[in-house]
């Protein structure tokens, strides 16, 4: 099985990583659906919707300053650094359903957040827009034209950000290889995400440390954390070259 992956790895020229939490979950990040995932804590329809939001502000944003604190403290991890170094010797794209940015602060260049960013504020009715990583003292915080401002995250019933998705796409139709880490496929569209590289002729690889829905469609379905399995396919690529 390692074998002939290895040899495409070797042979592949374009890698499109999909993340999910449990890239970040060795950083100390809580995943939505794993046994302690944040889901089994808190009903995801009384806090990551816009109904929710509207409904009771205060709530929401005490959860989320609560997940913006540790995210800001949180490092990245070997896998998240990994997937940086990977693009010295690999067309390199990673397109994450996180929004705890630790792949860019690992150094990956070619990051497409497809559920927004905790770190990136913006105003629910001007087009105040704006990273802010220090924390709020009242709760909801006021944008300056006197609204309430919210996390650019994306919730529930609200669409992806349309130019990211649609790159998004186009990445997965445009690789050899896509190596899919820490995610459930539980939620679309990203979940579609590796449909569209299947049905290019990728080659699948999956790093999670349970089955999911889509294990069975894989090439190669590793059962590690990802911070041991992509060091390991990293030293497949760098011994190997190529590329
Ligand atoms: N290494 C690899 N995989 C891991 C690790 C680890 N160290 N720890 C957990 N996992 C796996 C779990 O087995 C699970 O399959 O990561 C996956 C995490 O799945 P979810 O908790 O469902 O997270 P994710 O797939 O990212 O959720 C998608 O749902 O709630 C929404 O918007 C939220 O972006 C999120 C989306």
């Amino acid at each position: 099985m390692w074998d002939d992956i290895s040899d495409r790895l070797v042979e592949s020229q374009k890698i499109v990583f999909v993340t999910g939490a449990g890239i970040s979950q060795e950083s100390g990040i809580p995943t939505f659906r794993g046994k302690d995932g944040l889901w089994r804590k808190y009903d995801p329809m009384k806090l990551a919707t816009i109904d929710a939001f509207y409904e009771d502000p205060k709530l929401v944003w005490e959860w989320y300053e609560e997940r913006r604190n540790n995210i800001l403290n949180a490092k990245p991890n070997a896998g998240h650094v990994t997937i940086a170094e990977l693009e010295k010797y690999r067309k390199v794209s990673v397109l994450t359903q996180n929004i705890d940015g630790l792949h860019q602060r690992a150094g990956s260049k070619n990051v497409y957040e497809l559920h927004g960013s905790i770190v990136i504020i913006k105003c629910t009715v001007c087009d105040f827009r704006d990273k802010i990583t220090s924390g709020f003292s009242a709760l909801p915080p006021l944008c300056r034209c006197g609204n309430m401002l919210r996390p650019d995250v994306v919730w529930f019933g609200e669409a992806l950000p349309q130019d990211v998705w649609e790159s998004a796409m186009v990445e997965a139709s445009t690789c050899d290889t896509m190596i899919i880490v820490g995610t459930s496929l539980a939620v679309s569209p990203a979940n579609l995400l590796p449909v569209y590289a299947k049905q290019n002729g990728a080659t699948m690889i999956e790093v999670n440390i349970e089955e999911t829905q889509m294990s069975s469609q894989m090439d190669l379905s590793l059962r590690e954390p990802a911070a041991k399995a992509l060091p390991e396919i990293l030293g497949i690529i760098s011994s190997g070259k190529n590329g």
